[in-house]
C-alpha cells in the first residue's frame, strides 16, 4: 500500500464488525479523488442502453465517473466507448445528449475525429505541423473494455477487472427480472431524466441495495394516499383496489442480498400487481404478461414487482416501477441523477408511454418519492458539515450475524429485507477497492469477509 492511501487508513473508516461507517467516507475530498481512480477507473459502470444507439453512427453521451464518455455504434455493429476530449487541447468533441453523426468535430480549433475515435481531419495539418500530424497516435482515448449484458452496455477501463458476469455474480439473477420478463428482452423509453442533489453518491447507491426500513416512514404520506386499508373495496387515488395495500402488510416474506458490493430487496408477493407504486394501466400490464415472465423467471422473480437494487457501484434499479437510474458523482458532496424508464420491449406503445408516466410521477426529478428520498440524502450531508457530527460514527449494525444462504434457489447472502447486510457489503467492498491495488487483492478480500459473514 503507498503511503498516500495508508494515511487514509480505510479500514479504520468501515467496521463491518462492529457496524460503523466514519462520515468522512462521505465528504472528505481526499477519499473522493482515491474512489474516482480505484472505484470509477476500476469497476464495470452501466453507460446506456442498446436500444438507444441502433444504427451504425448512433452515439450517446455519458459519463465513466467524472469523465465524460461518447458510446457509439460502429459500422459493422460493435460498440464502442471514447473518452469524449479532443486530444488537442482537451475540450469536448461532442455535445448533444445523444444523436447520429458521421464525425464528432471539436469546436475549439476543429479536429475532427471517425465515429471509431481515429483522426479524421486537422485544420491547416501541414502548416501547423510540418513535421508531419501524429494522426495514428492523436485518436481519441477508447475504454479499454466495452460489455453487454441483455442489452445493458457497460465500460471498464482496467484489463485487470473480472469480466463483466463474474463481476455482477448474483445480482445478474436479480437484474433479470427487469431485463428478460418477455421475449425481445428490455428497452429503454424516452429520453434521460437528468438532475443534480447535494449529497455523495454513496448515500443513494447505498439506499437502492439495503434500504426497505426508510419507507415506513420516509415514504409514509405516499403510503397513506395510495395503499388502501384492510377490507376496504373503495379505489385509491389511482383506481387500484385495496389489493395496493403496501406491500409489507400483504407478503408472505422478504429477502435482501448483498454480496461483492451489490444489493437488493424485495417480498415474496402472491399476485403480479402488489405494487402500490404504479398505477392502474401498468398493474393491468404485470396482470397480462405474468403468464410469460412465470415461464422465463419462474414463481418468485416474476411476481417480483416491488424490488430495489444497486449494481455496485452507480447503477440502481426499482423493479414494476421500471426506473433505471445512474448515479453520477459529482464531487464528495454532490451527485447528478439520470434516469432512465426502462420496459419490455414488446410493450405496446399506450403500456410504454403508461410506464413512462408512472416512472416520471414517482420517480421523476419531482416524483412523489423521489423527493422523500433527496431530501434524506441532502439533508444529511448538510449535517455532516458540523464539525461534532463528523465525530459520530454512522450506525448500519441492522441485522448483523443473522446473514444466511437459502436453499430455495435464491442466490446470494441474505438476510430479513429491514436489515443492513447489503449496506455492509457495499462498503466493505468499497474499502477493499480503495485499499487493493491488485484486482486479486480485492477478491480475495471479499472472499474472506463473505467467509466470515456465513460461518
Ligand atoms: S482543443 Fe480540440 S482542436 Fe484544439
Ligand atoms: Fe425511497
Amino acid at each position: 500500500m503507498n503511503n498516500r492511501i495508508e494515511a487514509l487508513n480505510i479500514n479504520s473508516l468501515v467496521d463491518v464488525k462492529e457496524g460503523r461507517i466514519v462520515p468522512s467516507i462521505y465528504t472528505d475530498p481526499q477519499i473522493y479523488e482515491l474512489e474516482l481512480e480505484r472505484v470509477f477507473g476500476r469497476t464495470w459502470l452501466f453507460l446506456c442502453h442498446e436500444s438507444q444507439i441502433p444504427k451504425s453512427g448512433d452515439f450517446f453521451n455519458t459519463y465513466m465517473g467524472e469523465d465524460p464518455i461518447i458510446v457509439t455504434r460502429q459500422k459493422d455493429g460493435s460498440i464502442k466507448a471514447l473518452l469524449n476530449q479532443c486530444r488537442h487541447r482537451s475540450m469536448r468533441v461532442s455535445y448533444a445528449d445523444c444523436g447520429n453523426t458521421r464525425a464528432f468535430t471539436c469546436p475549439y480549433h476543429g479536429w475532427s475525429y471517425g465515429i471509431d475515435g481515429t483522426v479524421k481531419d486537422i485544420p491547416l495539418e501541414n502548416l501547423a505541423y510540418p513535421h508531419g500530424a501524429c494522426k495514428e497516435k492523436w485518436g481519441l482515448l477508447e475504454v479499454n473494455r466495452v460489455e453487454s449484458y441483455k442489452g445493458l452496455i457497460f465500460g471498464c477501463w482496467d484489463d485487470e477487472t473480472p469480466d463483466l458476469i463474474d463481476y455482477m455474480g448474483d445480482i445478474a439473477w436479480y437484474l433479470d427480472g427487469v431485463l428478460d420478463r418477455r421475449e425481445g428482452g428490455s428497452e429503454i423509453v424516452g429520453g434521460v431524466q437528468k438532475w443534480v442533489i447535494d449529497c455523495n453518491w454513496k448515500f443513494a447507491a447505498e439506499q437502492f441495495a439495503s434500504d426497505q426500513y426508510h419507507t415506513l416512514v420516509s415514504h409514509a404520506s405516499a403510503v397513506q394516499v395510495l395503499g388502501g386499508k384492510q377490507g376496504d373495496n373503495s379505489t385509491n387515488q389511482l383506481g387500484q383496489a385495496q389489493t395496493a395495500r403496501p406491500i409489507w402488510e400483504t407478503a408472505k416474506d422478504n429477502i435482501q442480498f448483498g454480496q461483492n458490493g451489490h444489493g437488493s430487496g424485495f417480498f415474496f408477493t402472491e399476485k403480479p400487481d402488489a405494487n402500490f407504486w404504479v398505477d392502474g394501466e401498468v398493474a393491468n400490464y404485470f396482470r397480462e404478461t405474468y403468464e410469460e415472465a412465470r415461464s422465463r423467471l419462474g414463481d418468485v422473480r416474476a411476481l417480483r414487482l416491488a424490488g430495489h437494487n444497486n449494481m455496485f457501484p452507480t447503477m440502481s434499479w426499482l423493479n414494476g416501477t421500471a426506473t433505471l437510474r445512474v448515479w453520477h458523482p459529482r464531487g464528495p458532496n454532490k451527485t447528478e441523477v439520470w434516469a432512465f424508464c426502462i420496459t419490455d420491449k414488446a410493450a405496446s406503445d399506450e403500456v410504454k408511454e403508461a410506464f413512462e408516466r408512472s416512472a416520471t410521477r414517482a420517480f421523476g426529478p419531482a416524483g412523489f418519492a423521489e423527493a422523500d428520498d433527496g431530501e434524506n440524502w441532502i439533508e444529511i450531508q448538510k449535517v455532516l458539515r458540523g464539525h461534532k457530527a463528523r465525530q459520530n460514527k454512522l450506525i448500519v449494525e441492522m441485522g448483523l450475524g443473522n446473514e444466511k444462504c437459502r436453499d430455495d434457489g435464491i442466490p446470494g447472502i441474505t438476510n430479513h429485507i429491514f436489515s443492513e447486510t447489503a449496506a455492509r457489503g457495499m462498503y466493505r467492498y468499497w474499502a477493499d477497492l480503495l485499499i487493493h491495488e491488485k484486482w486479486t487483492d480485492v477478491l480475495k478480500a471479499s472472499a474472506q469477509y463473505e467467509k466470515e459473514l456465513i460461518k
